[in-house]
Parts: structure tokens; C-alpha cells; sequence
């Protein structure tokens, strides 16, 4: 049988490691840290489900939290391209961080790329 890229990442394991790296590096950052919860604890939790489905995993995000509807429940925080850059080097450092390397690291961050930009809600001059 074909594996999924959640399989082929490292499972539940991995994906977790890679979430908890990804947001002690937006609680950091400077354009991203004012948009979040001080507490990302159920936002880390949220993204670990997210991913999970994403990579082709079990849907546990929408098994809790019905469709992803992405863009919608982005557009109350103002998503500006800078954002969204930033958002993308924190994952990009979060991989580098846990070792995540290889064809699954490198599908996955393109597809982040092109879900990042699609997320983006406000231009660079009116944040
Ligand atoms: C939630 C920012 C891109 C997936 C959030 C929240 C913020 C945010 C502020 C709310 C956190 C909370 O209240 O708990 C951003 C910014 C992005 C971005 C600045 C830059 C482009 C993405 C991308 C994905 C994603 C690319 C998917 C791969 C999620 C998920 C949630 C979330 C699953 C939780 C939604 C829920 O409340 O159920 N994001 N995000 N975000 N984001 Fe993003």
C-alpha cells in the first residue's frame, strides 16, 4: 500500500514536535506574537489536529471543529503578506529544529506556502 505523508513524516510523534517548535517560535516573533493568544496551548492543540488531516491523516480537526474553513476563521486577525512571511520562517525553523528533512518536508512546505498566501486578508500598510 501507498503511504500517506502523515505516515511518511513520523505520525502523531513527529507532527507534534513539529507543531510545539513551530509556535515557541511565533510566541517569539515580533510581527506574529500581538495577533495570537498569550496561551497557545488549544492553538497548538487546533494546529496539531489540523495537520494531521492535512498530511492525509485521521480528520480529527473536523471530527471536532467541523469544516477547516481556513480563510474564514483567519479573517478576524489581519493577515498581511509580512505575516505570512513570518509565519512560514517559523515553520521553516520549526523543521530545521526537529531534523524534519527529505521529499515529505519539502511537499509539505510547498503546500504551506501556497495556504499562506491564500490566508492573507489585509495589505503590509494597514496592519
Ligand atoms: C488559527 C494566524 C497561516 C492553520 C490562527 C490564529 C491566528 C493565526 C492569529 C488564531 C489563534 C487562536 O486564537 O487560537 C495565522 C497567520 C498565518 C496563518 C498570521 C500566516 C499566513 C495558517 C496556515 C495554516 C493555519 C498556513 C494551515 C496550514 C490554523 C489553524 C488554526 C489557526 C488550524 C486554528 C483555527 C481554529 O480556531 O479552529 N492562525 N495563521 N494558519 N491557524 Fe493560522
Amino acid at each position: 500500500m501507498f503511504q500517506s505523508p502523515y505516515e511518511a513524516i513520523g505520525g502523531e510523534q513527529v507532527v507534534s514536535k513539529l507543531v510545539d517548535a513551530f509556535y515557541e517560535r511565533v510566541a517569539k516573533h515580533p510581527d506574529l506574537a500581538p495577533i495570537f493568544p498569550n496561551d497557545l496551548t488549544e492553538t497548538a492543540r487546533k494546529q496539531k489536529q489540523f495537520l494531521t488531516q492535512y498530511l492525509g491523516g485521521p480528520p480529527l480537526y473536523t471530527a471536532e471543529h467541523g469544516h477547516p474553513m481556513l480563510r474564514a476563521r483567519h479573517l478576524p486577525f489581519p493577515i498581511t503578506p509580512t505575516r505570512a512571511k513570518a509565519w512560514l520562517a517559523c515553520m521553516h525553523e520549526a523543521m530545521d529544529a526537529i531534523g524534519l528533512k527529505g521529499p515529505v518536508r519539502d511537499e509539505l512546505y510547498q503546500r504551506l506556502m501556497l495556504t499562506a498566501q491564500h490566508m492573507i486578508n489585509t495589505p503590509d500598510d494597514e496592519r
